[in-house]
């Protein structure tokens, strides 16, 4: 089928990768000249892994294209997929401007019937006014009929959890256009949930919201654990178990950050209250995520006297790993709090370095001063102390006789985790996780 994609970040770029791998012949629409040129050579602008490799594949059987003219792309497209941003607003609404310019540009150039699917993720109620918005522009005399179609990647693993995704959700107001949507996925094989188009728009929210409650809720009775001589570990152990709650997404550590999680519980608790409604979980969840990135920090205040000229190692930036993403890290937080306490801060990631530059430039910041590494050991080097941001298995591997070895004084803030208290005791470690 013929698909053009608008938006060649996470959502639009994978799932157009993605597209032209089961055999569609995809046009990749972007407003960025440059970012066209770097697609079209076969570099990826996202780090995601395996999506290269396809994007490669995919340029050389000629079924994968990208453009900066999207009249041409969405002219005789059968499907136009909007994979567009949709960013949190200072009062916490969704910002659907990127949509709206979208849904003009299709409205002045399709000269075919076409289905336009929106995949971002929008309030609920957005599908309908995109229709209503496109047939109010449309130029030439054609159909133009629009289905949700939300995307449950996650970044790092994106490529496979498209191509694997464990359920494709379509929403529509119409047969055809449920059609449409079945012919592009049947390729993939994998199960379609069908649904209307409201009610997929809110499929979305309430999976990525819930798993944002989930992550708060162990962080609460993390900090519980804490109180009461209790060990997160092994309660999450206990927990996962039981089916009905899952072993997936039980870790507490530094909160939840990401292009998805914060926004989308902001937008939710946006969309409530607009209806006269408090969604009071979904609230507790962004009240509890709020205080949890910086926990870890002040627990080191009430131990130091000052970070006052400190060396400050800080093991990860990305919010999460597999990503060079820095969007709500917790780690920008604390290196906030860390310069403006004076602290020479000494900072490695295995990818998200050149991104964090862009916000902190090596050099002098508020009180502190900052400069990456290219290796945790030098970042080790003489260290007063270390914070844990990212479970990087590189940083995984780091055994506890090296903290002990390297740092001059052996105190670990580890957010994530990732030793056992027992060995970096053993090890004459200084240790202290989240909920133990
Ligand atoms: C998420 C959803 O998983 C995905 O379905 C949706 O499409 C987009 O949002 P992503 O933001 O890429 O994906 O990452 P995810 O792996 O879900 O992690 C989100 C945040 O939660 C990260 O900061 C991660 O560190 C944190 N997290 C996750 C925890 O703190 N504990 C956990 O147990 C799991």
């Amino acid at each position: 089928m013929k698909i053009a994609v608008a938006g060649t970040g996470y959502v639009g770029l994978v799932a157009g990768v993605c597209f032209a791998e089961k055999g569609h012949d995809v046009t990749c629409v972007d407003v960025d000249e440059k970012k066209i040129k770097l697609m079209e050579s076969g570099v990826s602008p996202i780090y995601e892994e395996g999506l290269e490799e396809l994007m490669r594949k995919n340029n050389a059987t000629g079924r994968l294209h990208y453009t900066t003219d999207y009249r041409s792309a969405y002219k005789d497209a059968e499907a136009i997929f909007i994979g567009v941003g949709t960013p949190e607003q200072p009062d916490g609404s969704a910002n659907l401007n990127y949509i709206a310019t979208v849904s003009r540009q299709i409205a002045e150039s399709v000269e075919r019937d076409c289905l336009v699917v929106v995949k971002s993720t929008v309030p609920v109620g957005t599908n309908d006014k995109v229709e209503q918005f496109i047939r109010d522009f449309l130029v030439r005399d054609v159909k133009v009929e629009v289905a949700s179609n939300p995307e449950f990647l996650a970044q790092g693993s994106a490529v496979h959890d498209t191509l694997h995704a464990a359920r494709i959700i379509i929403g529509t107001e119409s047969r055809e256009a449920e059609a449409v949507l079945k012919k592009i996925y049947e390729p993939f094989g994998l199960p379609i949930v069908s649904v209307n188009r409201r009610s997929a728009e809110m499929i979305k929210y309430a999976c990525n919201d819930f798993l944002a409650l989930k992550i708060s809720y162990m962080n609460d009775i993390a900090n519980l654990c804490e109180l009461v001589g209790a060990d997160i570990g092994a309660v999450a152990e206990g927990m996962s178990y039981d089916p009905r709650i899952g072993a997936k997404f039980l870790n507490a550590g530094v909160g939840y950050g990401g292009s998805c999680f914060p926004k989308d519980t902001k937008a939710l608790k946006y969309l409530a209250r607009q209806h006269g409604y408090q969604l009071r979980t979904v609230e507790a969840a962004v009240d509890v995520n709020a205080e949890q990135k910086t926990k870890l920090y002040y627990k080191a205040c009430n131990r130091m006297i000052t970070f006052q000229n400190l060396k400050v190692a800080v093991l990860g930036l990305a919010f999460k790993a597999g990503t060079d993403d820095l969007r709500e890290a917790p780690s920008l937080d604390n290196v906030k709090l860390l310069l403006e306490s004076g602290s020479n801060v000494y900072a490695y990631d295995p990818v998200a370095t050149d991104n964090f530059k862009l916000r902190y430039p090596e050099g002098k910041h508020d009180k502190g001063t900052i400069q990456y590494v290219a290796d945790p050991e030098d970042a080790l080097q003489n260290a007063n102390i270390c914070f844990i941001f990212t479970e990087w298995d590189k940083i995984r591997a780091i055994a506890p006789e090296t903290y002990k070895k390297l740092m001059q004084i052996p105190l670990v803030y580890d957010g994530r985790n990732l030793y056992s208290p027992a060995a970096m005791k053993e090890a004459g470690v200084e240790y202290y996780g989240i909920g133990r």
